[in-house]
């Protein structure tokens, strides 16, 4: 099904189903225990031996040899493959670290060996008798040092394969001469992990020539398409299944090592093998965001109208990596006729960094908006009116662009009475209850979204029950719950009545879940297999196509009323499609956007700081379903607190890992520092969007929580910090 025109009314509007806060179907099964996630996959696989897996002890250079003959010799060894008996795998597209093969290392625990063994502790112990002889180079592992190396990383997302160096409108320097009011400040973001739950973990398993793969995956059909490639198979040769995943944040976007480990296992094994990196490993074998640098410079008229905007910045990456894109929002969040706005990236040998949760938006507001809050205090005006004042109907940067739905101001304006905003004194550092400093602070969220092609399978059966079947997974965000609710809703059922099978290579190929295109793409494609499935039951009815209705379990024709069970009745019937996008991307900007408010109290002797209440204000589009909808806001609102407060991953400079490679030494907030979280779902469905009306929303509720937290903290304690995280030493 093609979408490239305004979505016309259709089955969805009634918002029987969708649209209501349908409880997770998989909420039982996973805290029950019965939703089995990769590693815990026993109930597919006879006799699984375990693989562990050894990185590299240098971050640069050779392995000259290994000597795994004490390890062959260990308790319980079934076998033992080295980097250096395989030639370098093909690297997954858009990623760029070397998963396994060859003698060369690119990155501190790149994966050199994995050691199969009876038991994990078998595995583990004998992994430690592997002697490496390393050929150690120097590396470059510290982002500022290499600031003078950077090259331009042009925005190809948005501008295209020939996108300049620089996105320039107008002329930002003259701007910033003749502005009456200026700002010019830089900020720093660490680099930050992605710490899920769940490690990569698979488990594998050879039929002769065939291989199936239990995996933590986010993206199934880009593994089905990297996976094979790494391996040197067919496609048709591999089996990738990823139905429950215990997080992700884009950790999971790409087949990782345990994946083309634990199969190179299995195969020397000649047995299933089950392989979870351990958690350090999830640190610096996998991935993370990058830290960035950023300079924002504003110029302004006394009257607070913007006239020109400049965000540069830099990120690294290994050589064949790219940016993280902190500037790119900053294209189209504001309006101002003279504009400049580019990344640059330098070449590194730390760990990969990639895609994690609100990529580039994330850090970049963590900038941007702390600019903007800068600029609102040195024109004399409140945040919230600045931001109204200066919002934007069109991309600046292509004003025949319009946004199909944009309501940032209905955001702010909702948020600012919501949260009691009249109440902030606009002079910091003066508002004190006891010990604490306490402060409000506003930020605006922006994320685009992204239409990606989407395929689902839709089966009637002979017994009247509904099973929708498509490649898309649930990384915890509710899928399983918004495709069941799309598919009762588009056949008269409840979703209860719906069964949903996700996560497996076998079925039609789906968007995935990632840069929070999943739910809108994935519950599109459900949306066009369920219409086919609808017109094939009329077809057998003999009932009119365009003039059915589908409520309560029958289908409707004029008079006549058929129970859906009897439909069936003379045999399953399948409706099989995919939504695709045409240009529509192209002509419009399509985008969600947020107002974060937060109070913070500041502690007046240590300089800590607690977050008191903070609400989020979203809009994107219809609501799918306000359970879940919420819970993705206030999740990534909880990592908004770890950025602004919490996260940072610390570099050794000389040996070049990150040194808190575990839970205990990489914090992340808990529920101790989270007050109740307050969030606003403004129900605008976009009919330019998809035929849900939806986008999405799973990356937007982190967007602009950090720089609120940041504003608010300043407004408290009047003490700027611009380089995150805001740890309590940055006060003293
Ligand atoms: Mo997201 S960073 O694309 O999982």
């Amino acid at each position: 099904m093609l979408f490239d025109q305004p979505a016309a009314g259709n089955p969805i509007d009634n918002g029987t189903v969708v649209g209501r806060p349908v409880l997770r179907i998989d909420g039982p099964l996973k805290v029950s225990g019965a939703a089995r996630y990769a590693f815990e996959r026993n109930d597919a696989v006879t006799n699984p031996a375990y693989g562990f897996v050894l990185g590299a002890g240098v971050a640069k250079g050779r392995v000259r040899a290994i000597d795994a003959a004490a390890t062959r010799a260990a308790p319980g060894v079934l076998a033992v493959v080295t980097t250096l008996d395989h030639a370098p795998l093909s690297r997954a597209d858009l990623s760029a670290a070397m998963l396994f093969g060859g003698d060369m290392i690119e990155h501190y625990h790149q994966a050199i060996a994995v050691v199969v063994a009876e038991t994990f502790e078998q595995a583990r112990a004998a992994s430690r008798l592997l002697k490496v002889d390393y050929e150690r180079e120097d590396g470059r592992f510290v982002l500022a040092a290499e600031a003078g190396n950077a090259k331009p990383a042009p925005d190809r997302e948005n501008g295209g394969p020939d996108a300049p160096d620089v996105d320039r409108v107008g002329d930002f320097e003259a701007a910033f001469q003749q502005a009456a009011v200026t700002i010019d400040s830089t900020y720093t973001t660490p680099h930050e992990s992605h710490a899920q739950m769940e490690p990569h973990a698979t488990v594998a398993a050879w039929e002769g020539d065939r291989l199936t793969v239990w995996t933590a995956n986010q993206m199934v059909n880009w593994a089905i398409r990297d996976l094979p490639r790494a391996l040197s198979m067919g496609q048709d040769k591999v089996r990738v299944v990823s139905p429950y995943i215990g997080g992700g944040f884009g950790a999971k976007l790409f087949i990782r090592s345990d994946v083309v480990l634990a199969a190179l296992a299995a195969k020397a094994a000649g047995r299933p093998v089950k392989l979870a990196l351990q958690r350090a490993l999830i640190f610096n074998n996998g991935t993370h965001r990058s830290a960035t640098i950023q300079r924002v410079r504003l110029a302004a008229r006394a009257d607070g109208v913007l006239t020109g905007i400049s965000h540069r910045g830099l990120s690294g990456n290994l050589p064949l990596g790219g940016a993280e894109m902190a500037t790119s929002q900053t294209k189209i969040l504001y309006a101002a006729p003279n504009r400049e706005i580019g990344m640059t990236l330098a070449a590194m040998d730390l760990p990969e960094s990639n895609f994690m949760r609100a990529p580039g938006e994330a850090p970049g507001l963590m900038a941007l908006e702390v600019a903007m809050d800068e600029m609102a205090e040195k024109l004399g005006m409140d945040p919230v009116e600045f931001r109204v004042l200066n919002d934007t109907r069109v991309d600046p940067h292509n004003p025949s662009r319009p946004f199909s739905e944009r309501h940032l101001v209905e955001c702010l304006r909702t948020g600012a009475a919501r949260f009691g905003w009249s109440a902030r004194r606009s002079r910091p550092g003066e508002r004190r209850e006891g010990r604490w400093l306490v402060g409000m602070g506003v930020a605006s969220g922006i994320r685009n979204a992204i239409a990606m092609r989407s395929g689902a399978r839709v089966r009637l059966e002979a017994s009247g029950g509904l099973i929708v079947e498509t490649d898309m997974t649930d990384i915890g965000t509710g899928t399983y719950t918004i495709v069941a609710q799309t598919a009762a809703e588009m056949l008269g059922l409840t979703a209860a009545e719906v069964e949903v099978r996700l996560g497996d290579s076998n079925f039609p190929r789906a968007a995935g879940s990632g840069g929070q295109w999943g739910a809108a793409n994935a519950t599109s494609g459900v949306f066009a297999a369920c219409v086919a499935l609808r017109d094939a039951i009329a077809d057998r009815l003999g009932f009119p196509r365009d003039r059915c209705e589908f409520i309560g379990g029958t289908v409707r024709s004029g008079n006549e009323v058929v129970p859906l069970q009897e439909a069936a009745r003379g045999g399953g019937l399948t409706g099989e499609d995919s939504i695709e996008f045409g240009d529509l991307e192209k002509r419009y900007q399509q985008s969600t956007f947020a107002a974060q408010f937060a109070e913070v109290g500041v502690d007046a002797f240590t300089g800590e700081v607690r977050l008191r209440r903070m609400l989020c204000v979203c809009d994107v589009g219809r609501i799918l379903n306000p359970a879940t909808a919420r819970s993705q806001v206030i999740g990534g609102m909880t990592m908004g607190l770890g950025a602004a407060l919490i996260e940072e991953l610390a570099v050794d400079p000389r040996r070049g890992f990150f040194v808190n490679h575990d839970m205990a030494g990489y914090e992340v907030p808990v529920h101790a520092d989270i007050p109740h979280l307050d969030v606003v779902l403004l129900d605008h469905p976009d009919a330019l969007a998809s035929p849900m009306k939806a986008k999405g929303i799973g990356e937007l509720g982190l967007c602009g929580a950090a720089p609120a937290i940041a504003n608010a903290v300043y407004n408290a304690t009047g003490l700027r910090v611009r380089d995150y995280p805001i740890t309590l030493e940055k006060h003293l």
